[in-house]
């Protein structure tokens, strides 16, 4: 039996991560002085290195006033500049294609502006039936504000009867039955509920192929899996940083725009000040002169202390590196995995993530059919120190973060998940 403190522990010893970076915050109950964090899919713990790096964006503030805007450590103007190279290699973009601004569901519909564009019979746009509700919400409107009828034109693919994750097959089947009446495929890289990671370059080609546009909400894949947008060819995607990019509760977000758009006087944007090109900028003209990168799509100049967190945190995985990330994420979850496998035959707990690790990232979901998932989560928190992310109505999520996780918070959650369901009880 693997589940002992002691082969926990070894397993840290010998694979540790960087739990040091971060402040982990205290347990509850249980008795452990820090929490067994899972839930760093929902909101990221917080880097050491934040809050002296946001003390030092005030302090220019305040030492500077409007001067900052060129003359601060790290000025104003260009800030966002500063993120997008390592959030291009993050995500496997070209700095061209990437841009941090704004949050995450602003920026899809600022991408359907310019990528959903129904046309004659071309005009749905295909999610999955458990998209994230932000995005099911977005595509609604959208359909709406062309003047067509949600109902009919968003279309939610779902898993077979009895299954709980969406087959690539019958992905791949619907596009080349009905790809003719898609305009735009938006799914999630990693599904929110299941933590199904979804064949992202395999889906992009059969849309693409299929003559509809593929975008990704990479919510759940940024930071957790590696990604390759660029080689993928995936056409936009977005995603936020407050999860596994550790930056803070509704931290900016992500965009990739993919090259073969860029400068395309075609699309149409929205525009602000920022999606005119930076020399250009101060030259007060009435319209603008777009570059030809994805800092077309900025409107707004940027927000300095959210940026800062995200720079940092960007840092840190550029020197980690996504690559020796996955292969630590690998092993934390296989463990984690070992560990339900002994502990949740016979009691009233079904994980939904599928088994295969290539088509998923840390998280692990379990579905709870004796206790609320509220309830469930509740109790693993103040009985337990353990923190996980229940949604409603049956599902609990766990995610071993690569960067912080220990292999002995996985055994923490597979003991409590034995102490709350005792065997003869269920
Ligand atoms: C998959 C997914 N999409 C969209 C959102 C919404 O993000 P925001 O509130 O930053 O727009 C979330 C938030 O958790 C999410 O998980």
């Amino acid at each position: 039996m693997a589940m002992t403190e002691v082969d926990a522990r070894r397993r840290d010893e010998a694979d540790p991560g960087h739990r040091d970076l971060f402040r982990i915050p205290p347990a509850e109950g249980g008795g452990y002085a820090e929490v067994a964090y899972m839930a760093g899919n929902s909101l990221g713990l917080q880097p050491r290195a934040t809050r002296d790096e946001l003390l030092e964006d005030l302090d220019a503030w305040a030492r500077l006033g409007v001067e900052g805007h060129l003359e601060a450590g790290r000025p104003w103007l260009p800030y966002h500049e500063l993120l997008t190279e390592q959030a291009a290699r993050l995500v496997g973009g070209l700095p061209s294609e990437t841009v941090v601004m704004n949050s995450l569901t602003v920026n899809l519909h600022l991408l359907m502006v310019s990528f959903y564009r129904p046309s004659g019979t071309r005009t749905r746009i295909v999610i999955e039936d458990a998209a994230f509700p932000s995005d099911s919400y977005a595509v609604r409107s959208q359909v709406a504000f062309h003047g067509l009828d949600p109902d009919a034109e968003v279309v939610r693919l779902r898993p077979r009867d009895g299954e709980d994750c969406l087959r690539t097959e019958d992905v791949l089947a619907y596009l080349r039955d009905e790809g003719g009446r898609v305009a735009l495929v938006l799914l999630g890289g990693v599904n929110y509920l299941t933590g199904e990671l979804m064949d992202i370059p395999a889906i992009t080609g059969a849309a693409r192929a299929a003559g509809a546009v593929a975008g990704w909400d990479l919510a759940h894949a940024a930071g957790n899996v590696p990604l390759r947008l660029h080689e993928w060819g995936v056409d936009f995607a977005a995603w936020c940083s407050y999860k596994y990019l550790n930056s803070g509760p509704g931290a900016l977000s992500g965009v990739f725009v993919h090259e073969w758009h860029l400068g395309d006087p075609d699309l149409p944007r929205f525009e602000g000040w920022w999606s005119t090109a930076a020399a250009t900028r101060f030259e007060m003209t009435p319209t603008s002169r777009p570059p030809a990168t994805v800092e077309a799509w900025q409107i707004s100049n940027p927000p300095i202390y959210a940026m800062g967190p995200v720079r940092t945190s960007l840092e840190l995985f550029d020197k980690v590196g996504m690559e020796a990330l996955r292969a630590r994420s690998l092993r934390l979850t296989a463990y984690l995995e070992s560990l339900l496998d002994e502990v949740l035959p016979g009691r009233p707990l079904v994980q939904v993530t599928p088994r295969d690790p290539e088509r998923r990232g840390c998280q692990l979901s379990v579905r709870t059919t004796a206790m609320g998932a509220n309830e469930l989560a509740r109790r693993l928190r103040h009985e337990h120190g353990v923190i996980a992310d229940a949604r409603q109505p049956d599902i609990v999520r766990f995610a071993p973060v690569p960067l912080y996780s220990t292999y002995d918070d996985c055994r923490r959650v597979a003991e409590a998940l034995a102490a709350i369901f005792p065997k003869d009880a269920s």
